[in-house]
């Protein structure tokens, strides 16, 4: 049976749940290997010392959640944290999800340590990484990052791009007053690269929800500053790979940036995501903390129990058509940190 919650997490009473015809099954997952992070980015947590997850699920019980996982029906599986690569065991663990046979195998990391473990994780069957760079002047970065080294991000960044990864993305949350002069800069960075860069509207969850409400550079704000470089189109979606909507480049349409309007919209009708807690909590919806713990159903080796904890989350997911996603107050309450953005 399913343990007792925590009581960070309750069973979603909150909640408008869908009705008539909940979405079929949870297709993607985001899975956090680590709460831990060796940076505070100003959007994601106070400082480096605010207090971490007491247990995370040791690798015995982490295998049985990644194969009632792809049991359930998972076929796509992006790696978080936290920073997923300060756990010390992550190559092993990405090649133990490869061996499982998904779809798509990606990775979101800060980029601190990739400069060593890009090549790993492409042997061991990554398929694709983001890296979350914020700005590229170095003083800035170290400001935004609270201590973050820009020149071992972009080591990491080039290790990435020689390992042969299927793609290569990154991520800059844009804050007034903080990077919001730099867009062009970083896509002409990426886009010679062969990087495809992403501008991602900050989020009013956790530590974003304490920022002043200045701080949103709203997607249409992001693309007024970018006219000069982007054709003059509606961003599209990649199918199956999560909210972004991608706008080719003017002078090159095989280059795309990508826009993440968490804030100004939401894309809560086609998520078909589930989120695994470092802890394993089976968490339904970035913008709450509903979730089913199934640590010990993983400690005990249940297989078919997890399959059942998942279903459990699954109906726990906000009806998409009335939900508003990180937009809705719960979300101010989540630590991204912890559920792994
Ligand atoms: N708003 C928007 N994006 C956020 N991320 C973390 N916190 C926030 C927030 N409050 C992003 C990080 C990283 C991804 C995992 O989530 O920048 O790229």
């Amino acid at each position: 049976m399913i343990a007792a919650s925590p009581p960070q997490h309750s069973r979603g009473r909150s909640l408008p749940l869908a009705e008539a015809a909940p979405r079929a099954a949870a297709r993607t997952v985001r899975i956090s290997l680590t709460d831990r992070c060796d940076l505070a980015c100003l959007y994601c947590r106070p400082s480096r010392s605010d207090g971490y997850l007491e247990k995370r699920l040791d690798d015995n019980a982490w295998h049985t959640m990644a194969r009632a996982l792809v049991q359930s029906g998972v076929r796509r599986v992006r790696i978080t944290g936290g920073e997923p690569l300060l756990h010390p065991r992550v190559v092993e663990r990405v090649a133990f999800i490869a061996s499982l046979g998904v779809e798509d195998l990606a990775l979101t990391t800060n980029a601190t340590r990739l400069l060593a473990l890009a090549r790993p994780l492409r042997v061991a069957g990554l398929h694709r990484i983001t890296v979350s760079v914020d700005s590229l002047v170095a003083e800035r970065f170290e400001r935004i990052t609270r201590g973050g080294q820009l020149a071992a991000v972009l080591d990491g960044v080039d290790a990435a791009r020689e390992a042969g990864f299927a793609e290569v993305k990154s991520n800059t949350v844009v804050l007034r007053g903080e990077n919001d002069d730099e867009l062009a800069d970083i896509v002409a960075w990426a886009c010679a690269r062969g990087v495809v860069p992403r501008f991602i509207e900050l989020m009013r969850v956790g530590e974003g929800a304490r920022l002043p409400a200045e701080a949103l550079v709203g997607a249409s704000e992001m693309r007024q500053r970018l006219a000069h470089l982007l054709a003059d189109e509606a961003g599209v979606p990649d199918p199956d790979r999560g909210p972004a909507r991608y706008v080719p480049l003017r002078s090159d349409p095989k280059l795309r940036v990508g826009f993440i309007t968490g804030s100004t919209d939401t894309f809560c009708a086609s998520c078909d995501r589930l989120r695994v807690a470092s802890d394993g909590v089976l968490r339904p919806c970035l913008a709450t903390n509903d979730g089913v713990p199934a640590m010990s159903l993983a400690r005990s080796g249940d297989v078919n129990g997890i399959v059942g904890a998942i279903a459990d989350a699954w109906a726990l997911k906000p009806a998409g058509d009335t939900w508003k996603g990180c937009t809705e107050s719960s979300a101010a309450d989540v630590s991204m940190r912890a559920i792994g953005g």
